[in-house]
């Protein structure tokens, strides 16, 4: 399916390990959050008592490029998820350290003389800081990614991959967080950006004069990490984005580190709706620009979805939008599934060919292979569907992908990122996930389930009895695998990806699996 075939794509995944490893290590990701939280809280309790005492914590001689860990990744923010994003400086909902605090109620200075020159005279439309203030970043942790915006005099330096707050008065203190800008933690191959407030010493010694002047605010985005995997390209990129881009309409410039020419080509269409200008490439530009608003990194509230508390600039968004929005990026021609009369006194209708609801039958062709597919579509057309078989490769163009899916009313999958298609469907069409053997329902749940309903789709999930996986035949009955699937969980992620995603095809019994069929259509009827 789509998910593995990025063999030409992902460099730093070589074909086959991607699906895998990636998927083993967003899971584990997902273990070390706790943790790490834990470890992040106790800072923030150290570093607020140690700001107290030494309000200059960190030599200011080398103002950039120091790619410390995080440091106080939004004191006294980290966990405040719900902030209602970037409404000014004034009445944020959010906590703020007493150092903030302290800081927002000293007016503001006479502009300096950098800052006159880089003529900035009105507000951006996202109401970030006003000139000539102090500015203030704010971080945030989420369950999967920082990010922060920095608001007031920010310049970027994308070789140093630097974004700094310039104060105006002095009396600030320096500050450093190190983030990577993908919407996932700790991906290889992503440089780290560093956000740096700076102080009353920098000031003095001003901070490099901007070279460019941008009148909108900037997204520094990562690219690379898992993308070429198609449930990655959107989970991890193209939902996050949009999220942190659609307020803007059009006017945001993205600022792209480890930027990735293909990732970009394949979703042109979609990161030209959501800018107007050229995506630029971080780590080679040499530019000092300057914004009023710099938002780094990318902030997934779920796996492939959308919390609308949590989308920033107080216009909420959902599922509903995103796909809304694919559906006018790709000219989608169906906002709704065929309608099905379930109506006894309405004649009957003589065409036929024309009124069965169409199913598309995802056929992997790798690991989690249907292995009957014959007689799965002998069953779904027995239920009254028309069938077609697909098997979208990666290379495939997104627009037809797209067009072709929109013309279905059933997407009929085993657990994987062809599922991913499901932001094509009209809303009101129906996702059947077929869920393989060894307790992965909740993570099927996670992954498509919850997107599926978010996204106004009627989400059927089938999960397989052990007689229908052919894990049965080629590990026998006795094997922990089979006998025991919460032993293979409790040994890692890796196992579990070893035997349950990687090792294990699928033979659905058309029998059990018949009254799923039935459900599909009678959703499609009621509809
Ligand atoms: C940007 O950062 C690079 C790397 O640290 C540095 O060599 C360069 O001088 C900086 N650019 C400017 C204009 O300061
Ligand atoms: C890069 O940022 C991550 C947070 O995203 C942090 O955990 C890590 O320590 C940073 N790495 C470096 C080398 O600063
Ligand atoms: C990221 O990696 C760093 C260093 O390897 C580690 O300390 C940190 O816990 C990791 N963070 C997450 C969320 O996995
Ligand atoms: C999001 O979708 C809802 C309907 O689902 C609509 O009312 C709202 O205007 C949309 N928001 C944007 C910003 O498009
Ligand atoms: C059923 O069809 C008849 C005739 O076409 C129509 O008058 C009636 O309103 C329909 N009932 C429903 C529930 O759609």
């Amino acid at each position: 399916m789509v998910s593995v075939d990025a063999k030409q794509a992902a460099p730093a995944a070589g074909g086959k390990g991607l699906m895998l490893g990636s998927w083993a290590q967003r899971h584990l990701n997902l273990c070390f959050v706790a943790g790490f939280l834990l470890v992040l809280l106790t800072y923030l309790v150290v570093s607020q008592q140690f700001a107290v005492t030494s309000p200059v914590a960190v030599p200011t001689t080398t103002t950039h490029r120091k790619h410390q860990a995080v440091k106080s990744p939004g004191a006294g923010e980290a966990g405040v998820g719900l902030t209602q994003g970037d409404r000014g400086g004034e009445g944020k909902a959010e906590a703020k350290s007493a150092q903030e605090q302290q800081h927002e109620q000293q007016p503001a200075g006479p502009p300096k003389a950098e800052g006159r020159a880089r003529g900035v005279g009105k507000r951006d439309d996202d109401g970030a800081a006003k000139p000539f203030d102090n500015g203030k970043v704010v971080c945030r942790a989420s369950p999967f990614s920082y990010t922060c915006d920095v608001f007031g005099d920010v310049r970027t330096n994308g070789t140093a991959h630097t974004v700094t707050l310039v104060p105006v008065t002095s009396r600030t203190e320096r500050r450093e967080w190190s983030i990577q800008a993908y919407a996932r933690f700790n991906m290889t191959g992503i440089p780290n950006v560093t956000v740096t407030q700076l102080d009353s010493t920098s000031v003095a010694s001003p901070a490099p004069a901007c070279t460019v002047t941008h009148r909108v605010p900037a997204i520094v985005l990562a690219l690379g990490g898992h993308l070429g995997n198609y449930f990655h390209d959107f989970s991890d990129a193209l939902v996050p984005l949009f999220v942190a881009s659609r307020r803007y309409g059009g006017e945001v410039q993205l600022l792209a580190g480890n930027i990735q020419p293909w990732w970009l080509g394949k979703y042109e269409a979609v990161v030209r709706r959501l800018t107007k200008y050229e995506v630029l490439d971080l780590d080679h530009d040499d530019q000092i620009r300057c914004f009023r608003h710099v938002t780094v990194g990318l902030n997934m509230h779920k796996e492939f979805n959308i919390v609308p508390e949590l989308v920033p600039g107080g216009v909420p968004l959902s599922m509903l939008n995103f796909t809304a929005f694919l559906r006018e990026t790709y000219s989608l021609p169906r906002a709704a599934p065929i309608s099905l009369t379930n109506n006894k006194s309405s004649p009957p209708v003589d065409d036929n060919k024309n009124k069965k609801p169409r199913l598309m039958l995802l056929d992997r062709g790798h690991y989690r292979k249907l292995v009957n597919v014959p007689e799965i579509v002998k069953a779904a057309e027995k239920a009254g569907f028309e069938v077609t078989i697909a098997d979208p490769r990666f290379n495939v163009r997104v627009k037809e992908l797209a067009l072709s899916v929109n013309s279905f009313d059933v997407l009929l999958g085993v657990h994987g990122a062809g599922l991913t298609n499901s932001a094509f469907l009209p809303p009101g069409a129906v996702v059947i996930q077929v869920v393989p053997y060894g307790k992965l329902e909740p993570m099927a749940q996670r992954e498509f389930g919850d997107p599926a309903a978010n996204m106004g789709l009627r989400y059927l999930e089938y999960s397989i009895s052990v007689e229908e996986s052919t894990l049965l035949e080629t590990l026998g009955p006795d094997h922990p695998a089979i006998k025991d699937p919460d032993s293979v969980h409790r040994s890692g992620w890796d196992k579990v990806a070893e035997y349950y995603l990687g090792k294990q095809n699928v033979r659905v019994d058309v029998e059990r699996f018949a009254p799923t069929l039935a459900l599909a259509l009678d959703h499609l009827r009621r509809h």
